[in-house]
């Protein structure tokens, strides 16, 4: 088997799946600023599995963006195997598989983080991904959960024990997400409960990638997080919202020790370029997507609140131009 991630150079920065961000024009835009790998939004597996039209077309990529990792979620490991080698006859590098998501049409029915609950379906759905295809196979979770939100059940989980679960498994990387179920997306990052994961993880997957996600907002944090975690990587989400020049930034840090600002006019081009991909892959009814965009990348400019009803409205590429021209 061809394992990518322990083809690359340390550290690894990679964006997260993000459903409704990490589409292939945004990762596009990623892999053009540096980003070593990048991974699809979550896809599922009883949607693969049902041949479903819709989730297929998620699964398209083009060849600059690889590696691209698909990540996949559902909480039957029977439709695993159907499921993972469709996304490997796509010829991406690599399937994640969720085990972090808390919303609640993922959580609430046993998948995502809740599955931690039920170890011996983690194993099947690992067990059955990894022999059902030949490319490397990724986890992602968080550092834990303490209860199921209307199930009667309580006690605490963690990633510790998740580690401790499928440590008999060749696992090539792991993402862990430095919050736990209770605070899904908000407050800091508990840096000494991913080193301590980081720890247990080294102990078991020797070539195994380790990677840290959640809350990095700046160039320098990212570096001390990495530090401090001793992880061989960070994936990024929200901290690359109208910014995904923070790959390159970093990267030059790292090289170099300083990094620059991104001028107005590398903007522009980016935001224009994205726009293009977009329109390229989704056409009219996916275009709308770029408006949330739109005012990620102006976030921070004086004019930022005058511009929103224009930049919600845009229909086409040639609109952003027009108004981004202009600016
Ligand atoms: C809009 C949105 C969509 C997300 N979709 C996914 C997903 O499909 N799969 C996944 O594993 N995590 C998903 N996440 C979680 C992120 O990948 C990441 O773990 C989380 O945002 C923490 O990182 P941050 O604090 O740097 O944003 C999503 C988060 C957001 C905000």
């Amino acid at each position: 088997m061809k394992n990518f991630w322990t083809q690359l150079k340390k550290p690894i920065i990679t964006t997260t799946p993000m459903a409704g961000i990490t589409d292939t024009a945004w990762r596009q835009i990623c892999k053009m600023w540096g980003a070593d790998v990048v991974h699809t939004e979550f896809v599922s597996a009883d949607a693969l599995y049902y041949d479903s039209k819709k989730t297929l077309k998620m699964l398209e990529y083009q060849a600059m963006e690889q590696p691209v990792v698909v990540q996949i979620f559902g909480r039957r490991p029977e439709l695993y195997t159907k499921a993972a080698q469709v996304i490997a006859k796509t010829g991406v590098a690599g399937i994640d598989i969720n085990f972090g998501c808390p919303a609640k049409k993922v959580a609430g029915h046993g998948g995502g983080i809740c599955l931690l609950r039920n170890i011996d379906t983690v194993k099947k759905i690992i067990e059955t991904t990894i022999e059902a295809v030949d490319i490397p196979v990724s986890v992602k979770t968080r550092i834990g959960l303490n209860k199921i939100q209307g199930q009667p059940e309580e006690g605490r989980i963690t990633v510790l024990d998740f580690i401790e679960a499928i440590k008999e498994y060749p696992i090539a990387a792991m993402i862990v997400h430095g919050r736990t179920y209770e605070v899904p997306f908000t407050g800091p990052v508990d840096l000494d409960a991913l080193k301590e994961a980081r720890d247990k993880f080294k102990k078991y997957f020797k070539d195994g990638i380790y990677i840290i996600n959640g809350s990095f907002q700046t160039v320098e944090s990212v570096i001390d997080d990495m530090k401090y975690t001793q992880a061989d990587g960070i994936a990024l989400s929200r901290a690359i919202y109208g910014r995904p020049w923070l790959f390159k930034q970093i990267k030059d840090y790292l090289a170099t020790g300083t990094y620059q600002e991104i001028t107005w006019e590398q903007t522009k081009d980016t935001v224009i370029k994205h726009a293009h991909l977009l329109w390229e892959s989704k056409g009219t009814a996916g275009f709308k997507e770029m408006r949330k965009h739109l005012l990620f990348y102006v976030k921070g400019r004086p004019d930022a609140a005058k511009l929103r009803k224009e930049l919600v409205s845009v229909e086409h590429p040639k609109d952003v131009e027009k108004i981004f021209t202009r600016l």
